[in-house]
């Protein structure tokens, strides 16, 4: 028997005890070891990142089979991916050389809506859209809204920290965590947070889970923030004949104390993108599209302020929806953006850099000259009122100088942005893709206490090992 064929018997065996002992506590239907099926859970969405081969997928419908199966990987040393509905695109729920997937998409009941505390207590694999409307139907709001949001799961927003079309106005995923139950990696069950509306006691474990990558501990219920649900959005498209001007008014309705529920860029090259792909119509004569919205109770009057404002800042022409209908359709627009993107050349790598929105012009400025540079269609959407960009590289995979050029245009992007005062990740996360990158935002010091921290929680290292740093 050759060397490599006994290591492969040598794996099978280790595998096939590893199964036996999740078995003792999970249903036969909630343990996956066919290798045609496991595969299918090694990759999120991001673009060129290492993935490894699963040993299991285990599918847990309750906390004391997750606690078992951190028991069963402690105990054996196993490493645990936990994952949602992978659409993330740094590459954190990326499986790792026999790991444990721990997919939480069948915990996915929403246990609690209370108008009272304005919160939600639900399971981690419910999913965004679920959940947004069910508690619609109560008169509530649950603002955070990934462009994936009809499939991404509450775990997974909780693991990236997802932000979405509406922070500009309403914030990020944290803002809405109130209070967590984690399975710990030995398994033991552990509170954070709170229910109520206020509370300090001690240490904010809570919003260290948020943005973690599932490299401290398996969140397996999450207490959330409600608002009460605002009046239906209308959108407003503005054109402009630069990159420059629509950043310059993205500052004067800053500046002026607007506060839009919704601020989004999308360049030429993702308008034609879109066009192309959904014939939506959109004005393809314009350098940059800025859509704008308000859910106050006069939105064509707040759009009309806006508006002006835009006009004043250069706009070639502005375009407010008729009604809740069209202003859909505009949104549906601008989160088609990364899939269009994505057919230009059949592949791409998105940025996701956030940079102080007075500095917006200079990274979109900065964005071409890198796109020029390499020779290569960079097509850029972003969040402009929160500063968040996603210059988004189109290349063609198979042409190697073009995926060198597109990965060092990638990279170049993410040092403006952090020489712009900003960061390299404002909604994505790390995961694998920006490792590097997070050591050089935060500094040697930086990345020794993040490591410390994780040393606490995860003292074997069995935590979704190789992401973050
Ligand atoms: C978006 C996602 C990719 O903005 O963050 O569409
Ligand atoms: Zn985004």
């Amino acid at each position: 028997m050759s060397r490599i064929e006994a290591r492969r018997d040598e794996d099978t065996a280790v595998t096939g005890n590893l199964v036996d002992r999740l078995l003792t506590g999970l249903p036969a239907d909630a343990v996956l070891t066919d290798p045609d099926v496991t595969v299918s859970y090694a990759n999120d969405m991001a673009s060129f990142c290492p993935a490894g081969t699963p040993a299991v997928v285990v599918l847990p419908r309750t906390v004391e089979q997750v606690q078992h199966v951190m028991r069963i990987a402690t105990e054996l040393r196993v490493p645990v991916v936990p994952q949602g509905a992978r659409t993330g695109l740094s590459g954190a729920a990326n499986a790792s050389d026999g790991c444990i997937v721990l997919s939480l998409t069948r915990m996915d009941r929403i246990l609690e809506i209370n108008p009272v505390d304005r919160i939600a207590v639900v399971e981690p694999g419910v999913v965004n859209a679920t959940l947004s409307r069910a508690v619609n139907e109560l008169g509530l709001y649950y603002p955070p809204d990934p462009s994936s949001w009809e499939m991404c799961t509450i775990g997974g927003n909780i693991g990236t920290a997802s932000g979405g079309l509406c922070c500009v106005k309403y914030g990020v995923t944290a803002e809405y965590v109130l209070g967590l139950e984690v399975v710990l990696a030995d398994g033991r069950l552990m509170s954070t947070g709170r229910r109520t509306a206020k509370g300090v006691a001690g240490y904010d474990l809570t919003r260290l889970f948020v943005g973690s990558e599932g490299s401290l501990g398996i969140v397996v219920q999450a207490v959330l923030g409600l608002r009460p649900k605002p009046p239906e959005q209308l959108v407003l498209a503005a054109e402009f004949a630069s990159g420059a001007a629509a950043c310059d008014a993205v500052c004067k309705i800053m500046e002026g104390g607007h506060v839009p529920s919704l601020l989004e860029l999308m360049d030429r090259t993702t308008v034609k993108a879109v066009n192309d792909l959904a014939h939506m119509g959109l004005p393809e004569t314009t350098e940059a599209l800025l859509l704008a919205a308000f859910d106050t109770t006069d939105p064509a009057a707040d759009l009309a302020a806006l508006g002006a404002l835009c006009e004043a800042a250069g706009a070639t022409q502005v375009v407010p929806a008729d009604d809740a209908a069209e202003s859909e359709l505009l949104l549906q627009a601008r989160r088609l953006s990364l899939t269009a993107l994505e057919a230009v050349k059949g592949t791409t790598m998105i940025d996701d850099v956030c940079v102080p929105r007075s500095r917006l012009g200079e990274l979109l400025e900065g964005t071409e000259r890198i796109a020029e540079k390499h020779g290569l269609t960079i097509g850029v959407v972003a969040h402009a009122g929160d500063g968040n960009t996603h210059p988004t590289v189109c290349f063609d995979a198979a042409d190697p100088d073009e995926s060198r050029r597109a990965r060092e245009s990638f990279e170049e992007i993410m040092a403006l942005g952090l020489e712009l005062g900003g960061t390299i990740t404002g909604e994505h996360g790390v995961g694998v893709l920006k490792k590097e990158w997070l050591a050089r935002e935060i500094g040697p010091v930086g990345v020794e206490m993040q490591r410390a921290v994780k040393g606490v929680f995860d003292p074997l290292g069995i935590l979704n090992p190789g992401k973050l740093f």
